[in-house]
């Protein structure tokens, strides 16, 4: 199979935005394996088994400056030394961890929320309704809010605590006792889809550890509740109420119902969580054949950037023969099929309510999520916020996750009032409803540009001759339309960021790119490799199959600077591959790796990195390391001479430390189970008890039923259907991981 496992992502920035050759060329020249499994089924408490086994690229640009240190206070010391022993890579279908550590499983697919949900049977046989109080499928992004013996928000509590998980997709043959029914084309059993689209958005939990230690999530607790792809949602911010939000659903344009494909997430000051819509596009049925003749030329050129078209990637607008008014399966229908002008009797509008920045007060059970669209509207892999400091204004770093798209961030138009740290949604109304949109320009000579997506400034015009864009509403819905007129630079698909606690550098991994957009030829400075990775069997594997991590400086260290200085902290290759074009960063047995996508920074300044990979996994499963990573420009220019065998460019980019990306400060901590991601990761305020999700065990091989055969049987073991789930790591003396 092609080395990219996400294949619903569509290509679709076709601007002539610079992949910035151009600008190159004119400026520069054994560990012990503990085996996770789970205890019975339906057990909502598991024990711990563990077994065997701003400047522009001209030469007016200013020199780099490095950035003042940033004021923030971490919450723990800096750690200065990892402290365990790699774990070697591996394609059992297990998790596996550093001598020393346990783990366990905490919350599995299909697990029940309440008392009166019964406990998952795992064969496919559950009422789609039921999945309004079960644990949804590919869990993601998460975070751990801490709560108070008395059950309220406690920051600092590191026994007790509310756990906000992504349920990014699905597994859908997994779902139904014998996989999805689909009679030509259509979805004849409505149930079905009703449980597919109850398994995916967002679950709150609450999680609990006893005085063994031992980690369970309370299944009466009455903050649990799931947020699906059903659940009604509040639009708020400046595209709210405009034309373009009209639907069926709500004809004043200000809600919309649920979300989806949530990935990575991001956190606010004030204790909610941002649930980010990424490819959500494919979910949306629009035959083009028959809805493009009803459409303006502008709605085509928005549908065709964002990739809304064709039968809808799991068919739920075709299950509407049990009630054809029904608008639970006809709002995933994007076609024109009204009489209105405004679209308020049909969704053709529908796909404009999604790809949002999603709000939850994972502490207000009955509060209604809120789609935050001053932070623009595109696939968002999550939303890191940067530094925190009274009286300046917030920001939040964005990576909009497609091969070829931008990164982005957010800052508040308001200061920072730490007094808002107490209210909720209402200050997310304060600082997430009114700011400034940036995308990036990555210049060839280290330099980045944020580059304002403002109506009015630069080609963000009503006379732009790609789009006319009509006002800031327009400009924040066609957020990457605005990014092309801007001049952003096209990334190797930008997956999680995380910001470095201690100095503020901003990290985001760029997963990896095809031989098609990141040719030799297209190669540039930020996104410097074109190569071949070939499989263990021969096959040719070109393009930038493996990925790297790039991370920058504000200028100054201010969040609102403009300008920032960049290098790429580490790249991804096999071990033995050439130092010069492939294993720049010199990778070796401890911490080879591929895809990097998940990415997260402990308080206490160690980055882990997780990964999403099709390209290694003849040689291991996905997987997880640990980090100490330096800072930017702790290393220099190197010249990478890419070639393909009949084109050759040489390109100039900036890597990191060499030092940052040895085995001493860069090793692989955790292995995961067969056809698994390792995606979502956070720890305890006492860096203590880690959470780490593996996503979709099992997901690249057809399941037979009768045989009971699967890809993975992780977590039950025996011949159970694999399930997503969420995993528990502590040391067994109790201390803090990594070190
Ligand atoms: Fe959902 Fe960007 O991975
Ligand atoms: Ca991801
Ligand atoms: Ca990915
Ligand atoms: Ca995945």
């Amino acid at each position: 199979m092609s080395y990219d496992k996400r294949e619903e992502d569509v290509v679709t920035n076709l601007s002539n935005n610079a992949h910035i050759d151009d600008i190159v060329e004119q400026n520069l020249a054994n560990p012990n394996r503990r085996r996770l499994m789970a205890t019975g089924a339906g057990a909502a408490a598991l024990s711990f088994m563990s077994l065997t086994g701003c400047g522009s690229s001209d030469s007016s640009s200013p020199a780099p400056v490095t950035p003042a240190p940033t004021p923030t206070t971490p919450p723990v010391g800096k750690v200065s030394a990892l402290g365990f022993p790699a774990v070697s890579k591996s394609l059992a279908d297990v998790v596996t961890v550093p001598p020393g550590y346990q783990a366990s499983v905490l919350f599995r697919l299909g697990d029940p929320l309440n008392a009166a949900t019964p406990d998952y049977r795992n064969d496919g046989t559950e009422p789609g309704a039921s999945f309004e109080f079960r644990a949804g499928d590919h869990h993601d992004g998460m975070d751990y809010y801490g709560l108070s013996a008395t059950g309220t928000r406690d920051a600092n509590s590191s026994t007790r605590g509310l756990m906000c998980i992504n349920h990014e997709a699905l597994t859908p043959a997994l779902l139904h006792a014998n996989g999805v029914t689909l009679v030509s084309g259509v979805r004849t059993v409505p149930d079905e889809c009703i449980k597919e689209m109850n398994a995916m958005g967002v679950a709150v939990v609450e999680i609990a550890k006893a005085a063994n230690g031992t980690w369970s999530y309370v299944r009466n607790s009455s903050f649990n509740r799931r947020i699906t792809t059903i659940t009604d949602t509040i639009l708020s911010g400046p595209a709210a109420g405009s034309s373009f939000m009209i639907t069926k659903h709500s004809p004043n344009g200000t809600r919309t119902r649920g979300t989806a494909n949530n990935c990575a997430h991001g956190t606010t000051p004030w204790g909610t969580y941002l649930a980010c819509e990424e490819n959500w596009a494919g979910y949306f049925r629009r035959v083009t054949a028959v809805d493009n003749p009803k459409r303006t030329a502008k709605e085509l050129t928005s549908f065709a950037r964002y990739g809304v078209a064709g039968n809808g990637r799991e068919g739920w607008a075709t299950a509407t023969a049990a009630d054809p008014n029904d608008t639970v399966f006809s709002r995933w229908n994007a076609e024109r099929l009204g009489t209105s002008a405004d679209g308020s009797d049909d969704f053709r509008n529908a796909p404009n309510t999604f790809g949002w920045n999603v709000e939850i007060d994972p502490y207000s059970p009955t509060s209604t999520p809120k789609k935050r669209t001053a932070m623009g509207r595109f696939a968002h892999e999550g939303a890191w916020v940067g530094k925190v400091t009274a009286g300046q204004p917030l920001v939040w770093y964005m990576g909009c996750d497609s091969r070829g798209e931008y990164i982005y961030k957010y800052v508040s138009n308001a200061n920072w009032d730490p007094a808002d740290a107490t209210r909720g949604m209402a200050a997310g109304d304060k600082y997430l409803d009114d700011g400034k949109l940036y995308a990036a320009r990555f210049n060839a000579d280290g330099l980045g540009e944020w580059l304002e997506l403002r109506f009015g400034v630069g080609n963000i015009t009503s006379t732009n001759t790609t789009y006319a864009f009509a006002n800031q509403a327009d400009v924040l819905i066609n957020a990457r339309l605005a990014a092309d007129a801007a001049g952003a630079t096209k990334m190797d698909r930008p997956e999680w960021g995380a910001v470095d606690p201690f100095n503020g550098n901003v990290y985001i991994t760029l997963t990896n790119n095809n031989s098609t957009l990141r040719s030799v030829a297209l190669t540039d400075a930020a996104n410097p490799r074109s190569y071949n990775d070939p499989r263990t069997n021969g096959t040719a594997q070109r393009g930038n199959p493996n990925g790297h991590i790039i991370r920058f400086a504000e200028l100054n260290g201010s969040n609102t600077a403009v300008a920032f200085n960049w290098d790429i902290y580490l790249f991804g290759a096999r071990a033995g591959t050439d130092p010069r074009t492939v294993n720049l960063s010199n990778l070796t047995a401890a911490n080879d790796m591929s895809s990097p996508d998940g990415l997260w920074f402990g308080g206490n300044g160690i980055l882990w990195i997780q990964t999403d990979d099709g390209a290694y996994t003849d040689v291991t499963n996905c997987m997880m390391l640990a980090a100490i990573p330096g800072q930017v420009r702790d290393g220099g220019p190197i010249t990478v001479t890419n070639t393909d065998g009949t084109n050759t460019k040489a390109v100039t980019t900036y890597i990191g430390a060499a030092s940052a990306t040895t085995e001493t400060n860069l090793r692989r901590f955790l292995v995961g189970p067969k056809e698994a991601e390792i995606t979502g990761v956070t720890q305890t305020p006492d860096y203590r008890t880690m959470f780490v999700n593996i996503q979709h065990p099992g997901e690249d091989t057809a399941p037979n039923f009768t045989t009971r055969t699967y890809g993975s049987y992780w977590p039950d073991g025996g011949n159970a259907r694999p399930r997503s789930a969420t995993i528990v790591i502590t040391r067994i003396d109790g201390g803090v991981i990594g070190v």
